[in-house]
């Protein structure tokens, strides 16, 4: 089994838009024209294994609620299921951190405790709450507002 993980390019806007489907299935999701966008600034990373695409994450210039302006935004992370635990998830986030270089933000589903605890273990802190920022067909869900320091990612 053999993982290999590269900057994303125009070229992996298809496979991006399959990811995000597959595991967010109905939740989260983005369209192509959005994740077109995201790939032709190279702004994310895409795992394979074998050469199977099985995780991203992407990031974007995004407002954040709680400080009140725009931010470095880790928009979107995830790993298909058959490949969960094997730390890819905590490669791609600190990858992604690096290469932002500076303080980057996320929201994240407060039910989401598998994804909250990596952030935490990579030195994400919560910073706020938002209620229900999230509108699903299931219900509203409220977001957990994190950040990671810049110094943390240098250190
Ligand atoms: C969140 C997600 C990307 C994590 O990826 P992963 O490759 O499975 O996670 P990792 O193996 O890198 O886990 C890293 C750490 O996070 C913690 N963690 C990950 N999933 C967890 C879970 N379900 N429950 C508790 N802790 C978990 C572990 O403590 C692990 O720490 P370790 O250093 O002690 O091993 C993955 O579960 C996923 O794709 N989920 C669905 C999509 C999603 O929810 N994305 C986040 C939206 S904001």
């Amino acid at each position: 089994m053999i993982l290999r993980t590269k900057r994303i390019t125009s070229n992996n806007s298809d496979e991006i838009y399959e990811l995000n489907h597959k595991i967010f299935d109905g939740q989260i999701i983005y369209s192509i024209e959005y994740i077109e966008k995201i790939c032709s600034n190279n702004n994310g990373y895409i795992s394979y294994i074998d050469n199977e695409p099985i995780g991203y994450v992407f990031c974007d210039i995004s407002y954040n609620h709680i400080v009140q302006k725009n931010v470095a935004t880790m928009m979107s992370i995830g790993v298909l299921e058959k490949y969960r635990n094997l730390k890819i998830g905590k490669h791609l986030t600190e990858k992604i951190c690096k290469n932002i270089g500076n303080d980057v933000y996320l929201y994240v589903r407060e039910e989401n405790h598998g994804a909250i605890q990596m952030y935490k273990n990579v030195g994400f802190i919560e910073i706020g709450k938002i209620f229900n920022y999230y509108k699903f067909k299931t219900g509203d869900e409220n977001a957990v507002a994190m950040k990671k320091n810049m110094n943390d990612i240098i250190n």
